[in-house]
């Protein structure tokens, strides 16, 4: 172990690509001082999957949101393994909705006009929200609002009254589960769900978005791949959760050490690096190909252990009708020419464009 990283998550040239740092961390420095980054660093598969789940390394900081765990525990109730079939029958109408405005386009940039929309629509649909607010989440997402801990100044206004008309009249929605949910035997506040729900909004809209800008480049970058899950319907969830191994969009998770655990002192924050896991040769063969036969992705891009991710049902559903919708009625969609998308982004990763000829 080397208190001292070879180099640094911050230098110029990592965010481009961090590939080549990922395999020095992981062959030569698997527990590393990052100093500019101001955090250590874990990168095998192995050792990233213990960390999440150790419980003297914790989430930062709960943020402004109280009870953050109760919140984990109302998403898995409300949107657990079976997503409602109230839910699922509109997304897949929105994203036949979103698909069929490509469809006499000669080109069309799936991120700004598929990937950023579709979760948004889920979110906003799994809250019990009108679907116009569906351009107040990209709006917001776009300006600040993202996965854990997002804020936007203008959504708790716009939230409370939603909050108030649940607690009067309570429906089948997220929204109304996170009013009903009693974590200490009382009821959240205001301030809390409307955190919480924000939580929600910012990780289907920025999160989820980006993990189905990967997705969507993964497979068209894979042509004969494309047509397997064309021809085979039933491969859309292996294709799926092998781009969020390769390609996770949160390539960083966060913990704090409550006290010192080896020779990661007491207060210091670890970064268990997601990106550098999905692809240890250790865990995975030819970690870097994208192959949607690959018997076991590994699943840490939601995290692991007690704080894993409670929206991998709905982000899946999401991709899978996303992908479906896309396929049905675009059945000629290829990349346009051009240079690939590269993805950005050091913390989350996505690309930013994805230039498409849908037909
Ligand atoms: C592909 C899409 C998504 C990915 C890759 C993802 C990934 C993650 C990761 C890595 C964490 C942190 C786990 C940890 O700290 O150990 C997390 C937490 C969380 N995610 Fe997601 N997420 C996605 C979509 C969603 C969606 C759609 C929702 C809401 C319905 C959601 C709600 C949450 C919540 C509430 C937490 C906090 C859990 C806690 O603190 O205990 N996520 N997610």
């Amino acid at each position: 172990m080397h208190r001292g990283a070879p180099a640094s998550l911050l230098d110029p040239g990592t965010e481009a690509d961090p590939h080549p740092l990922h395999r020095t961390l992981r062959g030569k420095f698997p527990l590393v001082h990052d100093e500019p980054f101001g955090a250590w660093l874990i990168s095998r598969y192995a050792d990233v999957r213990a960390a999440l789940a150790d419980p003297r390394l914790v989430p930062p900081s709960p943020g402004p949101v109280p009870a953050h765990g109760a919140c984990r525990a109302v998403v898995s109730q409300a949107l657990g393994d079976r997503v409602p079939a109230a839910l699922r029958a509109g997304v897949e109408r929105t994203a036949h909705v979103l698909a069929s405005r490509l469809a006499f386009r000669q080109e069309a940039d799936l991120v700004a006009e598929f990937c950023q929309w579709l979760p948004a629509a889920a979110a906003v649909a799994a809250l019990g929200l009108p679907y116009e607010d569906t351009a107040r989440v990209h709006a917001w997402c776009r300006t600040g609002l993202d996965h854990l801990g997002g804020h936007h100044p203008g959504l708790a206004a716009h939230l409370r009254p939603h909050v108030a008309a649940r607690r009067a009249h309570p429906g089948d929605d997220l929204l109304s589960a996170l009013c009903a949910a009693r974590p200490d035997g009382r009821p959240l506040s205001d301030e809390a769900v409307t955190g919480l729900a924000a939580t929600v909004l910012g990780a289907a809209g920025e999160t989820t978005a980006r993990a189905l800008a990967s997705f969507l480049t993964n497979l068209l970058d894979h042509p004969r791949q494309l047509d397997l899950v064309r021809a085979r319907p039933e491969l859309a969830g292996a294709a799926w959760a092998e781009s969020l191994r390769r390609d996770p969009p949160l390539q960083i998770v966060a913990r704090r050490a409550l006290e010192p655990v080896g020779p990661v002192p007491g207060g210091a924050t670890v970064a268990c690096l997601l990106g550098a896991a999905g692809r240890d040769p250790a865990r995975f063969a030819d970690p870097d190909r994208y192959d949607v036969f690959r018997a076991d992705p590994g699943g840490l891009a939601y995290g692991s252990g007690p704080h894993r991710c409670p929206g991998a049902a709905l982000a899946r559903l999401t991709a899978e009708s996303g992908l479906r919708a896309l396929l049905t009625v675009l059945p000629d969609l290829r990349r346009a020419p051009g240079p690939r998308p590269r993805a950005e982004g050091l913390v989350s990763r996505s690309p930013r464009t994805l230039p498409v000829c849908p037909r």
